[in-house]
């Protein structure tokens, strides 16, 4: 097989997480120019439906399916139905997350369990069943979107809870991919820097870009195409070796 080749998804199927925009979109998109066939999995269908009509052009199979992370059975019913039409499940990116700025004291529990619940349970949730449906094929690609965040403090804006569920989601992807590589099953994490998504790029936001380029050794908020180049890898026969490694995407943020 050929170098390039080897990044090819022709015949494998995946799922995203927050796949109706931002890196979501992005990864989705590239998974479809990889060959894949993507299931798009949001809480809204309006945007879910326009990324799948983006596959459909590139000549691959998407499906949208509106569902929430947090809860089990909704995790296990879009799961199961991507395996009912589709036949398997190749490839799970668990990347949807939330981020909210609030000093740690004024932090409400529901604020803290809204969170850790998407970004931590979430992963954890999905990944649990994608490797019930992996398992008995022994193959399987998940890839986690992480942050940086699991591994800095970012300033100015305060953040603890976003911070401690990716830094969990880091160490998740650690004990996932030591537990089933045995099953074939890849697991391992991309943990990108500022990126310009609604995430990133509010107005309100925007007023601490200046702080953010000041530590940022590119002087500049990565697009989200700095990332599908690492999420194609990650997902293809490219990284077979490659297992429990968390992959930061930071235009240098983290070297300094
Ligand atoms: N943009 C950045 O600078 C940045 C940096 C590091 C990590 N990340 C991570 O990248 C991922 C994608 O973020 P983004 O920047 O594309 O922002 P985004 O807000 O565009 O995407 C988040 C997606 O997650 C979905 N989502 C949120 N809660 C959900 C739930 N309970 N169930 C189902 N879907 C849910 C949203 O509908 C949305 O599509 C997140 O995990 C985020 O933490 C982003």
């Amino acid at each position: 097989m050929g170098i390039l080749d080897s990044f090819r998804l022709d015949g494998k199927t995946a799922l995203v997480t927050g796949g109706g925009t931002g890196i979501g979109k992005a990864f989705a998109i590239a998974l479809a120019e990889a060959g894949a066939d993507v299931a798009l999995i949001g809480r809204r269908s309006e945007p879910l439906e326009e990324v799948s009509k983006l596959i459909d052009s590139l000549g691959c199979k998407a499906m949208s399916i509106s569902a929430d992370v947090k809860s089990k059975t909704q995790v296990d019913d879009f799961t199961n139905q991507v395996v009912s039409e589709w036949g398997k499940l190749d490839i799970g990116v668990n990347n949807a997350g939330i981020c909210f700025h609030t000093p740690t004291n004024q932090i409400e529990e529901s604020e803290w369990d809204e969170v850790i619940d998407t970004n931590l349970k979430g992963p954890f949730l999905c990944a649990q069943a994608q490797a019930r449906v992996m398992i008995p094929n022994s193959y399987g690609k998940i890839i986690n979107t992480a942050s940086m965040s699991g591994r800095i403090i970012n300033r100015p804006q305060f953040q603890t809870h976003y911070n401690t569920s990716k830094a969990g989601l880091v160490h998740l992807t650690h004990s996932l991919a030591t537990e089933w590589a045995e099953h074939g099953i890849y697991v391992n994490s991309i943990s990108p820097g500022y990126i310009r998504t609604d995430m990133a790029d509010t107005p309100e936001i925007a007023k601490m870009h200046p702080v953010w380029l000041r530590d940022t050794p590119v002087n500049r908020l990565g697009e989200v195409q700095d990332l599908t180049g690492a999420l194609i890898f990650l997902a293809s026969d490219a990284s077979n070796f490659v297992i429990g490694h968390d992959l930061v995407i930071d235009g240098g943020f983290t070297a300094w």
